[in-house]
Formats: C-alpha cells, structure tokens, sequence
C-alpha cells in the first residue's frame, strides 16, 4: 500500500477532506492530536477497526479509545454517565484524559476487547477535532506507534512504523504534552487513574477530592495479572537500547551515571545519557536535555527514546527524579520502556 502524507495545519483544514472520507469509508488513517499521534478507523466499522489491530501488531485483548468531537455525542457511546463523569467532562474536555463508561451495545467488541465499558476521549487538537467532525463518524485510534515502541509524537515517527501499512498520514507537526491521555475510570464510586497522562492526579483532585489511583500505577513491581487497564500488562515504550533509570537527587544521580557510563564503555558499548539539565560529566557517548521540569520532560520523553535508537546506542542511562505532577505519568513511561531497571541512589 502507497501510504499518501497530507501536510495540514490550523489554517488549512480543508486537506483534511480526503482522510477524513478514507476514515468513514473503512481506511486507516494516522493524525495529529495533543498528546501522540493516534492511528484511526471508523469506531462503528468492525473490519477497519480489525485493521489497526494488524498494522499495529497489537494484542486483540486490548481495547481502543473512541474519540470524538463534542460532549453531547459521549451519550452514543456510553450506557450512563455518571455525576462524577459529568463533572470531569466539564472540567477536563477538550483536553488529554479519556473516560472508562459502561458502553453501549453499538459498540462492537473489536474496539473495546470484549469489555463491557468502553474509553471515550475528546481531543482538543484542532486536527484531530476537525478529522472527527468531517469524517462523521466516531474514531477509535490507538497510539500510532508498532506495538511495544515509544508512542508517536512527530509525523516522521509516524512514518516510521506505518509507511504502507495504513492509507494516510496527517502531519500537524510535533504534539504538545507528549505522553498519552490521562485513562479514568468513572464507573465507581470515586474516580480511579488507570494510567496516568496529561492531567495530572492534583488536577482531578481539585475537582473531585478523592479521586484515587490504581495501586499498580504508583507501585510497578506488583504482580498484575488482570490489570484494569489491559494495555498496561504489554512490554512497552521500549527503544532497542537497554534503559536504566537513575533516580535520585542531582549531584547523586550524576556521579552513577560517570561511573555507569565509563563501565559500559570499558564493555565496548555505546552509551546514551538523559539528563535533566545541561550540566553533563558523564562523558557519554551521545546526550540529550530532557528539561528541567516533569511536563517538558514528557514532551520529549519518545522523540528522544527514539533518538537514541537513531544513534545506534546501546545502553541510555535516564535520570529521574519524582516530583509529583506530571511525574507520575513521565515515571510510568520512563519505567516500563526500562523493564523496571531502576537504580535509586
Ligand atoms: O492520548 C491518548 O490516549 C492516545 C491518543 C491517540 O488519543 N491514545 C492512546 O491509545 O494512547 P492506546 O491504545 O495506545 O492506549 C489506550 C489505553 C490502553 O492501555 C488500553 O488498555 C486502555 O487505554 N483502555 C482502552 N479501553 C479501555 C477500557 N474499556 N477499560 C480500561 N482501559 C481501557
Ligand atoms: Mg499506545
């Protein structure tokens, strides 16, 4: 397959005509929204929405999230929304979280795995919303990354893992948070983060006070075996390169990871380092600034993941340090792309 690249921006939305009538006549289409790119099919077209689970490599078990333009169109997807949902929706939408509802019997099991609640989420990229809106369908759309690699956040990314898998590409530039949706259960009594992203914990809770997290998400190490969020149990975010993480205060941080990298470069290996700041002493191999703080840590956590891998690196030793906020989404990612290889110093 000839995969076509549309170049669209804010000013030109009407190059959206073609994908948006390739979505609703069964295509798959990659697009821009605010966190990653997403890989879409029409939600009510079960064959398309088979395809995305092909192009991706990904496990049939695990559900997609069907996105939409306007509010008023959850109650096609979603059996009840509850005070709690309501509330969220108000507060949060358009914006990067995704809502878990009791679904409506419309929905085929393709997009939701055989569950009985579907993920529904509002983007607030202007490409993503205007895709949605002229292709007149709901999209399911999975992160557009093959399975298991870091999630897209440029259209090159994009390229990538998808050239002549899928129809088309949009290209809308570069995505502002970087990593996913903040994934909410909303069927309880409280609201549970199932995996975190773009809002924050502090931010639900001052909305709704109590809203909790999952204890897999705080905790890695616990054994998970039916976890409530299926894609969560997958090796994920992994570049080629083995990543370990350094966690700790600054100065600590920096001194493991001169003598980590000189080790690994006695061994004969390419080593990649991440830091925080640009203060580098560790003599590596090839070193990128992920930012000061958690959010900008985020925007650039996959493009850099897949930098390295550009770099032919074979080990990238990652600092970290948990500083609440956007932290706690960053140290999910930063965690699993390492297979839990954390030294804390
Ligand atoms: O920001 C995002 O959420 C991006 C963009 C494209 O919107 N999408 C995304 O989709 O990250 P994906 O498929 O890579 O991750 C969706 C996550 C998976 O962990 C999946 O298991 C979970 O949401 N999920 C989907 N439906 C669910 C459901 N009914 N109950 C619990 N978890 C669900
Ligand atoms: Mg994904």
């Amino acid at each position: 397959m000839q995969t076509k690249i549309i170049i669209a921006d804010e000013n030109n939305l009407q190059a959206l005509a073609e994908p948006a009538k390739a979505v609703a006549d069964g295509k798959l289409v990659a697009f821009p929204t605010e966190t990653v790119y997403g890989l879409g099919a029409n939600a009510f077209d079960e064959s398309a929405v088979k395809n995305i689970f092909k192009a991706k490599g990904r496990p049939s078990d695990n559900p997609l999230i069907v996105h939409i333009c306007d509010k008023n169109d959850v109650g096609k997807l979603a059996r009840e929304i509850s005070e709690n949902a309501k509330k969220l929706l108000d507060a949060f939408t358009p914006g990067p979280i995704t809502l878990i509802f009791p679904k409506n019997k419309d929905i085929n099991d393709a997009v939701t795995a055989g569950l009985d609640t579907v993920a529904v989420r509002i983007p607030i990229h202007p490409i993503a919303r205007e895709l949605i809106r002229q292709s007149g369908v709901p999209i399911a759309a999975p992160s557009a990354n093959l399975s298991g690699k870091p999630s897209p956040t440029e259209a090159k990314h994009v390229i990538e893992d998808m050239n002549g898998r899928i129809e088309y590409i949009i290209d809308g530039g570069a995505c502002s948070v970087g990593v996913e949706s903040t994934v909410v259960d909303v069927t309880g009594e409280v609201p549970v983060i199932l995996r975190p992203g773009g809002i924050t914990l502090e931010d639900l809770q001052e909305i709704i006070p109590n809203s909790t997290v999952d204890p897999h998400i705080v905790d890695t190490m616990l054994p998970n075996e039916k976890p409530k969020c299926p894609g969560m149990k997958y090796k994920h975010y992994a570049p080629k390169a083995q990543v370990i993480v350094i966690e700790g205060k600054t100065e600590k941080v920096h001194e493991k990871i001169k003598e980590l990298t000189e080790q690994y470069k006695a061994e004969g290996k390419k080593v990649g380092v991440m830091l925080k700041n640009k203060n580098d002493t560790s003599g590596a191999d090839y070193v990128l600034f992920a930012g000061e703080t958690n959010r900008e840590y985020a925007v650039n956590l996959f493009s850099y993941l897949r930098d390295f891998d550009e770099h032919n690196i074979d080990v990238i030793l990652a600092e970290f340090e948990e500083t609440g906020g956007m932290g706690m989404a960053v140290k999910n990612r930063l965690y699993k792309s390492a297979g839990n290889y954390i030294i804390r110093v």
